[in-house]
């Protein structure tokens, strides 16, 4: 899939467009994955979907993220996803997320974990577990 465009800004799949750099500098300031290293990351990086929203205007810096592990066809996890707050506002992360979902087809079950970014993640078809009593998750520690 090519880079798609919204206003300024490129959505791209080209795991070459990724800047480390920029995704380890958030991701490791962030609630959830606080202290992860440029390693860690690439290795996650490799093992899923990835998508970079680019500075179109610009000198195509990055200015957003987000990752999906998927079998496309049964489920999805989406994780790590950030806008850097100077472009926030403006529905970059919505967007960047309809074409994360549009390019996962008829997958059966897409889910996530958010603290607080629920309006967000509602605007693009997401709801609270319907039944949490029928999910389970093993945690590392
Ligand atoms: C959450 C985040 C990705 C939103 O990026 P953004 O580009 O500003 O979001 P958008 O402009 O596309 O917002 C679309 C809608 O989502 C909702 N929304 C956006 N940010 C939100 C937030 N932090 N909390 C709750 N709802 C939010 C709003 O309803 C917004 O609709 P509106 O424009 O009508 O107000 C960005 O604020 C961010 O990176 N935050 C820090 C990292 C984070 O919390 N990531 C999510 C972890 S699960």
């Amino acid at each position: 899939v090519s880079a798609r465009r919204f206003g300024d800004y490129l959505v791209s799949t080209d795991p070459g467009d990724i800047d480390l750099d920029v995704v380890v500098d958030f991701l490791s300031n962030s609630y959830w994955a606080e202290g992860r290293d440029h390693a860690t990351q690439a290795r996650a990086n490799a093992a899923s979907r990835c998508y970079s929203v680019l500075d179109g205007a610009g000198d195509r810096a990055q200015v957003g993220f987000s990752r999906v592990v998927t079998d496309d066809t049964t489920f999805a996890y989406v994780a790590d996803v950030f806008v850097l707050p100077a472009h926030r506002g403006r529905g970059v992360a919505a967007f960047m997320l309809r074409c994360l979902l549009d390019d996962l087809g008829p997958v059966t079950r897409t889910m996530l974990g958010t603290r607080d970014a629920h309006a967000l993640y509602e605007s693009v078809g997401f709801v609270p577990l319907v039944a949490p009593e029928r999910w389970m998750e093993r945690p590392s520690h």
